[in-house]
């Protein structure tokens, strides 16, 4: 099997500061692979290193077996991103944010846009109400929602999730896990996504890729927690990931 997104040999650097040093990671279609690593270490920009957002110093990128710095046009509407921070237009109402993306690729007429804006807010689990509502009059898990509404909006293959339970509470949190399960599966979608949230990469997470010593360590959860890398154990050993762990035992079991 063809993986999604292949990558090989990236360097990535900011002047002395390199971040990613021959960093090699393939992602499986189908996987909702979770990135971690420390605050800083380049999560972010290796997640805009695979949208062909920033040109690496050096290395390959294949995303749905193209390379991304030199893909035929189209290759940008087969993926969705949530970003860490810049979630939606706030000039723009949510409809017209999920729109956005419709009009720009496609010569769909103005009602059939605005139907599949609608079905993709209800998919995300918003009211319809929200539909007029501009970003500043949502909540954060709202927000949150809104923007994976637009991300679903040209029907894509891959989602790219910067931290998407960021800032939520703990309930809002686990509803937007399921909710990335439930268009995983019914979708079919594979889902690369960075975070922190260890309920997350206990919960959904098919895989783990850890960022540290600027290239990635992946595997399946319990394997990467038995790594014997000092950052990976302490990452890992954490009370809170501890508890994470326990709480997925335990849905294991009820399961
Ligand atoms: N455009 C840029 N110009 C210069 N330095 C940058 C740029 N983008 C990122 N960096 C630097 O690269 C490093 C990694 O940034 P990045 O945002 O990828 O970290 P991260 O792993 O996502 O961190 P966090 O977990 O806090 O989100 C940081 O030191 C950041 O300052
Ligand atoms: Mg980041």
């Amino acid at each position: 099997m063809e993986p999604a997104v292949s990558i090989r040999n990236l360097v990535n650097a900011f002047g002395t500061h390199t971040l990613h040093d021959n960093l090699n990671l393939d992602v499986m279609p189908g996987e909702i692979l979770g990135i971690v690593g420390g605050s800083g270490t380049g999560k972010s920009v290796l997640m805009r290193s695979m949208l062909g957002l920033r040109k690496p110093q050096a290395g390959q990128i294949r995303v749905l077996g193209q390379d991304v710095y030199s893909a035929v046009p189209g290759l940008q509407q087969r993926w969705g991103v949530l970003f860490q921070n810049g979630a939606l237009f706030s000039a723009l109402t949510v409809r017209q944010n999920v729109e956005f993306p419709i009009a720009l690729h496609s010569d769909m007429q103005a009602a059939t846009r605005r139907e599949i804006a609608q079905l993709k807010v209800r998919m995300t689990g918003l009211p319809v109400s929200a539909l007029d509502k501009y970003p500043s009059e949502l909540s954060g898990g709202m927000i949150k929602r809104a923007a994976l509404a637009r991300a679903l909006a040209l029907e894509p293959d891959i989602l790219f999730l910067d931290e998407p339970t960021a800032g939520l509470d703990p309930i809002g949190a686990t509803k937007f896990d399921k909710l990335v399960t439930y268009l995983q599966s019914s979708l079919n979608l594979t889902i690369v996504m960075v975070t922190h949230d260890m309920d997350s990469l206990f919960g959904i997470c098919d895989r783990v890729a850890v960022l540290v010593d600027k290239k990635i360590v992946a595997g399946a959860l319990h394997e990467i927690v038995q790594s014997p890398h000092p950052w990976i154990q302490r990452y890992f050993n954490d009370p809170r990931a501890i508890r994470a762990r326990q709480k997925e035992n335990k849905n294991v079991r009820a399961n």
